[in-house]
């Protein structure tokens, strides 16, 4: 199968986004940075690096329910899908369902980095060259453009592995799975990987690696800033926090300003008070329930879980509420 070429869909990210998106959100109290910008080329390396980190557990227990369920996954979603992934990571994940499904009709990832777009899918298509592989280069939470595989589509699977719905708190997560509820169509499904709740210290420590390597990945928020922006964040002024709220059920992720101080970025000038805490990202856990609420709040249904032995996190197969007996999620093996 050739390999098709990435198709852009909706406008580029460009300066003037980031910029007003930084002023807006310097302008609110407490301050906040949205936490997608810190995905450059450092932050998604780095990102890889949290991935491995042992107090992080979130990657390697995912994979783990993946390989332990990969098969029961494939048959529950059924023949002919076509597979639409809301970003596209190293891939392993993801292979390895592709590797299970019967007969895929395609895989279709979305994804706004190129470059790590272009290296997903190339490597993807050495593996299974047989598939077809539809990439856009778009922002996932724009719509996605449908699209028509060359083989015979029975239904339309979002994949949204690697708890990255937590970075989505409360209607901004509604928001999202009423749009995947949109883009898999009456008869289709989302195939979601969550986090879920437990001992706040292990989940705090994921957050909080010893080698520092999370730190350096927030802080590299404001490198990002200073080098695109011209911005005269002072590194060494702020430090990393990352603490568990029991209430929230949400790991938030601040920057610390560790004196009073001014910094100028985007046109406009920030006053940060000493120990001024800047949000830059919340990361939600979830029990069991309160996804099932999340879901439902967006017109969807949970059809099955599969969990790992010591329940720390959990993949999901939810189908619309409505037309659910067509979604084939009967007769599987799942581990709830
Ligand atoms: C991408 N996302 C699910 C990660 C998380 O766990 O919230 C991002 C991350 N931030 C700090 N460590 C990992």
């Amino acid at each position: 199968m050739p390999l098709c070429p990435i198709r852009l869909d909706g406008p580029r990210p460009n300066s003037d986004e980031l910029a007003n998106d930084v002023r807006l959100g310097l302008g609110r109290r407490p301050k906040h940075l949205p936490s997608k910008y810190f995905y450059d080329a450092r932050g998604s390396h780095l990102f890889e690096q949290i991935c491995v980190q042992p107090e992080y557990y979130l990657t390697r227990t995912e994979l783990a329910i993946m390989r332990d369920y990969a098969g029961a996954i494939a048959a529950v979603l059924g023949p002919e899908v076509l597979l639409l992934e809301y970003g596209s990571g190293t891939g392993i994940k993801t292979r390895l369902l592709l590797e299970h499904l019967q007969r895929p009709a395609a895989y279709m990832p979305v994804e706004l980095a190129h470059d790590a777009l272009s290296a997903s899918v190339a490597h993807l298509h050495a593996a299974l060259p047989e598939l077809e592989i539809l990439p856009v280069c778009a922002d996932f939470t724009q719509p996605v453009s449908p699209v028509q595989p060359r083989g015979r589509r029975r239904r339309t699977v979002v994949y949204f592995p690697g708890s990255t719905i937590g970075n989505f708190d409360g209607a901004d997560g509604v928001a999202l799975l009423r749009k995947m509820r949109a883009e898999m169509g009456p008869n289709g499904g989302a195939l979601i990987g969550i986090d879920l709740k437990k001992d706040p210290a292990v989940i705090e420590a994921a957050y909080n690696d010893a080698a520092g390597i999370t730190a350096q990945f927030t802080l590299n928020l404001l490198m990002r800033l200073n080098r695109e922006l011209g911005a005269d964040f002072d590194l060494a002024a702020f430090r990393h926090r990352a603490i568990y709220n029991r209430i929230a059920g949400c790991i938030e992720t601040h920057l610390i300003s560790v004196r009073k101080q001014d910094v100028h970025v985007a046109g406009i000038t920030a006053h940060f008070a000493a120990g001024e805490a800047m949000l830059v990202e919340l990361s939600c856990k979830y029990a069991l329930e309160d996804f099932a609420r999340l879901a439902a709040e967006a017109g969807l249904r949970v059809a099955q879980v599969w969990t790992d032995a010591e329940r720390l996190f959990c993949v999901q197969y939810l189908v619309r509420d409505a037309g659910v007996a067509q979604a084939g999620a009967q007769g599987c093996d799942g581990a709830r």
